[in-house]
């Protein structure tokens, strides 16, 4: 299925969207603050950052979840196909995670009920949400087995969680999640648990699930070269906010914030030797709560101006590239080059 990404409609639209949760001491402090992010009809978008930048504050937001962690959304709104969705109640969000709006995360094997063979779960979920007979569920699971192309899915079916591997959990979890025909797909980190050769399968798996069916991705990694490699659009995060968004192409080889240049710097490189790695960023990310005055990137930045970077948040703005950044040196930084580093 080919869409032309210029043209297709949003399907998500989130916009200035902050979460907070319950701080130690009584009030409340923000986890994600402003974070405005856009998936059209059968695109891929990654959400990428390091450890605590907020990328599943982000997801569970855009699933109706956030109270269930004892957060609270803010400011900010959430649209799926023209819906907003922050004032939704949560019955009529459980109907959108069962139709709209699947998700599947890191762990399969915590997510599949031990005590169900995997062929009951996925009829389960198509019977509550298609409300098909038993029969007709039954025969849906046996199709959504063989769509995630697990060897011999009939007898499959009889299995239980326990007797299948993680990536084989994971494609269970991929079936039940597309046996309900969601248009948009949220996976987090769907492969970190999982072996480089196994995760490079599911990653062709979820690709060759939006050929054929145009479900939409929003795609959750702290790895950029994963996420640059599946999806067409990269969201960057770090501290809580959005500090990069662009095209895959351009970010990946024309990053516009110093955050991003160092996630690239921190990939592996084959020509060197897998495993070794150029260079990381020193330092970690602030949590929730300790965000400095301007730049939240600033400590840790090799180009951060005192008296400019610590003066004033940042704005995301358009670089000259085309992504939209939010350093203020991003001109100056992509003239000096630091993406070829
Ligand atoms: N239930 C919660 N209560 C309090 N703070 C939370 C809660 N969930 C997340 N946070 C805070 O929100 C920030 C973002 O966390 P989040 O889990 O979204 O990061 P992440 O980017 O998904 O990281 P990882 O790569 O480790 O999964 C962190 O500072 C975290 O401590
Ligand atoms: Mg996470």
């Amino acid at each position: 299925m080919t869409i032309d990404m210029t043209t297709a409609p949003d399907l998500l639209d989130v916009r200035g969207l902050s979460v907070e949760f319950p701080a130690r001491g009584g009030g409340w402090v923000g986890a994600i603050s402003d974070v405005s992010l856009r998936v059209r009809q059968g695109e891929s978008v990654g959400l990428v950052g390091e450890s605590g930048s907020g990328k599943t504050v982000t997801s569970l937001a855009v699933m109706g979840l956030t109270p269930l962690t004892g957060g609270r959304i803010a400011a900010g709104s959430i649209a799926f196909d023209g819906r907003e969705l922050t004032s939704l109640p949560q019955r009529e969000w459980r109907a959108l995670r069962g139709g709209g709006i699947g998700m599947i995360f890191q762990q399969p094997t915590r997510s599949l009920n031990p005590a169900f063979t995997v062929g009951d779960q996925i009829a389960e979920s198509v019977r509550r949400h298609l409300g098909l007979s038993r029969r007709a569920a039954r025969a849906r699971a046996i199709e959504m087995l063989k769509l995630v192309e697990i060897p011999r899915a009939e007898s499959r079916m009889d299995d239980y969680p326990h007797a299948l591997s993680g990536g084989m959990c994971q494609r269970v979890m991929i079936a039940m999640v597309m046996a309900t025909n969601p248009r948009l797909l949220v996976a987090d980190e769907p492969t970190t648990a999982l072996d480089v050769t196994v995760q490079e399968r599911i990653l062709a798996l979820l690709r060759d699930l939006q050929e054929q069916t145009g479900v939409a991705l929003l795609f959750v990694s702290h790895d950029l070269a994963v996420v640059a490699d599946l999806c067409e659009r990269v969201v960057v995060m770090y501290a809580g906010e959005i500090i990069e968004d662009g095209t895959a192409g351009d970010v990946f080889y024309q990053p516009q914030h110093p955050y991003s240049a160092g996630l690239l710097a921190s990939i592996p490189n084959p020509r060197r030797g897998i495993g070794n790695r150029l260079a990381s960023i020193p330092g970690q990310v602030p949590s929730a709560g300790t965000w400095p005055p301007g730049c939240r990137f600033q400590a840790r930045c090799g180009f951060a101006v005192p008296g400019v970077c610590d003066a004033a948040h940042p704005p995301l703005l358009p670089s000259p590239a085309g992504s939209l950044s939010r350093c203020v040196r991003a001109a100056e930084i992509a003239l000096e080059g630091v993406a070829a580093g």
